[in-house]
């Protein structure tokens, strides 16, 4: 559950005490820790009873740890200079609408919502409540960070999330903040930034034709989006500033994989593909679930023995991606899937099938390095393309797949970690500094 404000307040106080006790470890610190401890705690104490009471809790602020921190400036500078990992925590500052319950934390009394795919729009607000990076006084603030769950209602005839309500629970959400605080009106929502994480993201549909002919919501047309769907042709759907980013798939599920399933480096399985495949694709309005690409790929390789296909569920399939040394990642309705996340984090080859892609985190995983692309059209010759690739470059691809920091690029955690998937989304949002109200200082200096 998220933390409140006020505990946040405390635990990054509490934070910075033990950096001071880390930094002071002399004969003499030892003999007056206590009296250190106290004055310390009292400084603590009466400086948060003061912000306390002569503030509105809304700008709850970082005063007294900014103070105490190397300036920002020197942090920028830093960062600068290491472009591999800029220290993003130092380079920007988000702040996190704190709304009501109804937008958000309501959803989660469905378990699911925390833990299926499109749960980065919750693993994002939990990291960023987390993180250094947030802070309480949005005057201070770079970016502002509206936490609204659309994906999570899951419908009661299929279990597949019904987004029908997500336009009108954003509307209501940018309604709430922009009466509320100054900031949204201020630059015109350009320095917000949404969650849209099901499948044509901003489009908030999903079936194609509807998202493209619905667009991007006018009220939102302005904003910054986070979306899992990105094409590298003009579409509807990305009309909008946006950072395409992966799908939800739970670090402790993956975790779990790798402690049951020790990656002995032996993988028994060629091509892998669990998932929809459909024999007879229904035409919707002139649609076809993944324009029949699975229906092909079924077709021609059903009863090849180096193929691994299976059309149903199974909640233990992470343990067939760890067998397998190439894992198949073609079209749904929408061209991205979790299989792309899941083939890199348990080190199976992903072979991407989904014409015009774009992937999310180019600058941090090396797409081209670690995968493999299949035209749709190609389908037919799958099997003598992977075989080519296994005689060939296949170790060098595995090698540089198997970079840890290429697998953690593309995992939430709750709590940030560097290098990780809300970090990614950092560094892209710190490209972004132009559009924020509070413009970048010490490049004009
Ligand atoms: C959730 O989705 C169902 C359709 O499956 C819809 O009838 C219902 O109104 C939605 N609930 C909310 C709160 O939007
Ligand atoms: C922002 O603008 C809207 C529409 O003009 C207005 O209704 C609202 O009161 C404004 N918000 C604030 C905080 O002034
Ligand atoms: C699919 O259905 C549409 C009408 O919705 C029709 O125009 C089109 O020809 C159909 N396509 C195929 C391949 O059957
Ligand atoms: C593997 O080799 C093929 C040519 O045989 C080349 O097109 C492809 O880019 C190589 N892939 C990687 C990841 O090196």
């Amino acid at each position: 559950m998220l933390e409140s404000k006020r505990n946040r307040g405390f635990y990054v106080r509490m934070k910075l005490f033990n950096n001071n006790t880390r930094n002071n470890k002399s004969f003499c610190y030892r003999y007056f820790k206590w009296v250190l401890w106290f004055s310390i705690s009292f400084y603590f104490v009466s400086s948060f009873l003061i912000t306390h009471d002569h503030k509105p809790a809304i700008s709850f602020s970082r005063t007294t740890i900014s103070r105490a921190k190397p300036s920002r400036a020197l942090i920028e500078e830093q960062s600068l200079n290491n472009l591999k990992n800029p220290d993003v925590s130092g380079l920007l500052k988000v702040y996190v609408y704190n709304l009501p319950s109804k937008y958000n934390v309501d959803w989660l009394s469905n378990e699911r919502c925390s833990s299926h795919l499109f749960a980065s729009e919750v693993a994002i607000h939990r990291a960023l409540m987390n993180s250094e990076t947030t802070t309480f006084d949005p005057w201070e603030a770079d970016f502002f960070f509206v936490p609204v769950y659309v994906s999570c209602n899951f419908s009661k005839v299929n279990g597949f999330p019904a987004i029908g309500h997500a336009r009108s629970l954003m509307a209501a959400a940018v309604d709430h903040i922009s009466s509320q605080l100054p900031f949204w009106n201020r630059s015109g929502g350009s320095d917000h930034v949404f969650v849209a994480s099901h499948d044509f993201g901003s489009c908030f549909h999903t079936m194609e034709d509807a998202a493209m002919k619905d667009g991007v919501p006018q009220f939102l047309k302005n904003s910054i989006i986070l979306q899992t769907f990105g094409v590298k042709h003009k579409h509807p759907c990305q009309e909008v500033e946006n950072v395409v980013i992966p799908p939800y798939i739970s670090p402790e599920s993956v975790r779990n994989t790798m402690e049951k399933s020790p990656l002995t480096g032996h993988r028994d399985i060629f091509a892998f593909f669990r998932g929809k495949m459909e024999v007879h694709p229904k035409n919707i309005s002139g649609r076809f679930y993944s324009k029949r690409v699975r229906t092909k790929i079924w077709r021609r390789y059903g009863n090849d023995r180096r193929f691994y296909l299976r059309r149903h569920r199974f909640t233990g399939y992470q343990s067939e991606i760890v067998r397998s040394t190439f894992c198949l990642c073609p079209l749904g309705w929408a061209p991205w899937s979790p299989r792309l996340v899941e083939s890199v984090a348990l080190g199976c080859v992903p072979v991407i099938i989904a014409d015009g892609i774009r992937l999310p985190f180019s600058s941090a995983v090396p797409w081209a390095d670690i995968s493999l692309t299949v035209a749709e059209n190609d389908v037919d010759h799958l099997g003598k393309i992977l075989e080519h690739v296994a005689a060939t470059n296949l170790t060098s691809i595995q090698r540089k797949l198997w970079d840890p920091e290429v697998r953690k690029a593309l995992l939430f955690h709750n709590s940030m970690l560097e290098g990780d998937a809300t970090w990614q989304i950092l560094v892209a949002l710190s490209g972004k500094l132009d559009r924020s109200h509070k413009k970048p200082r010490v490049f004009l200096q």
